[in-house]
């Protein structure tokens, strides 16, 4: 059903490889059903908005050749920010001036593209349109290479960042094992308060090698003797020891292991750097032996080189449902990935109240880690495998992928 007017997309919060195939979807899904006069992309999410940055994306993106380039290109070609709106009590002048401009664009549709904290946007941007009489709908399309929005049963662009640290665990163990000498490796992985990436280290395991050999997640409280004790005993038994933690890993009361930078961001989350840092620093005093961190940092999340096809594939199809859904004129909604089963994989996509979503967190079920907290069972390997099966082939050109253009990102002008 055509909804009348133009509508608006914006992308906000951490990048993946993903959103961009999310942005395609919602895209292909006006084109190809007419849903929309104009499409316009807000450039830098919502706090670019109320600077008036905007782009037509039906004027860009004119032919299946571009929508297919922009599913493959990492991060987002909109431009993120990481922006917390002030509620409508405290500033009702920002959500006026945001109002004015749907008016003044006949938006009739708000599509938001990011995480628990973009949903909050969501949430409250539905809430002024219903209780102001306002008749722009608003609706949410999950991201985030974390893993931790409630009720989908993974959100998009973390199947890629899983199959990214998998095969990069996998990468690390050859380079690991070639030397005669004992060795620790250490391999950091994003995710503050859930552990799920790094969950996906598991994947690495394969018949020929166990690493990772131990993995911890910020779900459980990290004892830095038991952490010793745990490295020296796989010690006894290898040569090299690899070990897989989230750089959210917090002691029982809940301080940061890593050291923090001080720095916060507008919703208050601390900027982590360095837990693999740390423990390199007291391994390298405690054993004595060849002791190395690696963070996988950026890489994690803008890895589309090694993207997975299921993840793509599920991001453009869910965005094409949020266009259907914001067309039938549906607001306050995210749309969220249903298992329907593990083998064969399938999923079907649905829509669910974004009160429920908005800034909740959901991590790793504790009965996936074993007692000792530095492993998991079959059930993760079991939910995790399909998120990162299949391969993408990217198109390269002058030997490296032929993404996107983004100069709008980068101009000062
Ligand atoms: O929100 C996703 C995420 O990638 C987290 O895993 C990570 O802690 C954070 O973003 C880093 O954010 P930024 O790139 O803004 O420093």
């Amino acid at each position: 059903m055509k909804r009348e007017g133009n509508c608006i997309i914006g992308q906000s919060g951490g990048p993946t490889v993903a959103i961009n195939a999310s942005l395609s979807g919602v895209l292909q899904g006006i084109f190809e059903n007419k849903l929309y006069n104009q499409v316009y992309g807000m450039v830098n999410g919502i706090e670019g908005l109320l600077q008036d940055k905007f782009l037509n994306l039906s004027e860009i993106f004119t032919s299946q050749e571009e929508l297919d380039r922009l599913t493959q290109t990492p991060a987002m070609y909109l431009g993120s920010c990481r922006f917390k709106l002030p509620t409508c009590e405290h500033s009702e002048d920002v959500y006026e001036d945001l109002f004015n401009f749907f008016e003044k664009h006949n938006i009739r549709t708000f599509f938001y593209i990011g995480g628990n904290d973009s949903m909050d946007t969501v949430l409250k941007l539905s809430n002024y349109a219903k209780e102001n009489g306002k008749d722009v709908n608003v609706i949410g399309i999950p991201k985030t290479v974390d893993n931790d929005l409630p009720m989908t049963d993974h959100t998009p662009g973390f199947g890629s960042a899983a199959k990214y640290v998998a095969t990069s665990l996998l990468e690390i163990a050859h380079d690991t094992y070639i030397y005669n000498i004992p060795s620790v490796t250490i391999v950091e992985i994003m995710g503050r308060n859930a552990g799920w990436l790094t969950t996906a280290s598991i994947l690495a395991r394969t018949e020929y090698s166990p690493a990772p050999d131990l993995i911890y997640l910020p779900e459980v409280a990290f004892d830095m003797d038991q952490f010793i004790e745990d490295v020296k005993a796989i010690k006894e038994k290898r040569k090299n020891v690899i070990i897989a933690v989230s750089e959210g890993i917090k002691d029982c009361e809940g301080n940061y292991i890593s050291a923090s930078s001080g720095a916060v961001d507008a919703f208050g989350h601390k900027q982590l750097c360095g837990a693999g840092k740390t423990l390199e620093n007291i391994l390298k005093a405690e054993l004595g032996c060849k002791v190395r961190s690696v963070e996988l940092n950026v890489l994690q999340r803008s890895a589309s080189h090694i993207a997975s096809r299921t993840d793509l594939d599920e991001a453009v199809a869910i965005g094409k449902a949020a266009a259907k859904l914001g067309s039938e004129g549906e607001t306050a909604k995210m749309v969220c990935y249903k298992r329907v089963s593990d083998a064969p994989y399938q999923v079907e996509i649905f829509s669910y109240d974004i009160a429920a979503i908005a800034n909740q967190e959901k991590t790793v079920p504790l009965s996936w880690i074993n007692e000792r907290g530095n492993d998991l069972n079959e059930e993760a390997i079991t939910y995790l495998r399909p998120l990162i099966e299949g391969e993408v082939h990217l198109s390269f050109r002058n030997g490296v992928p032929h993404y996107c253009n983004i100069a709008h990102l980068h101009d000062r002008h």
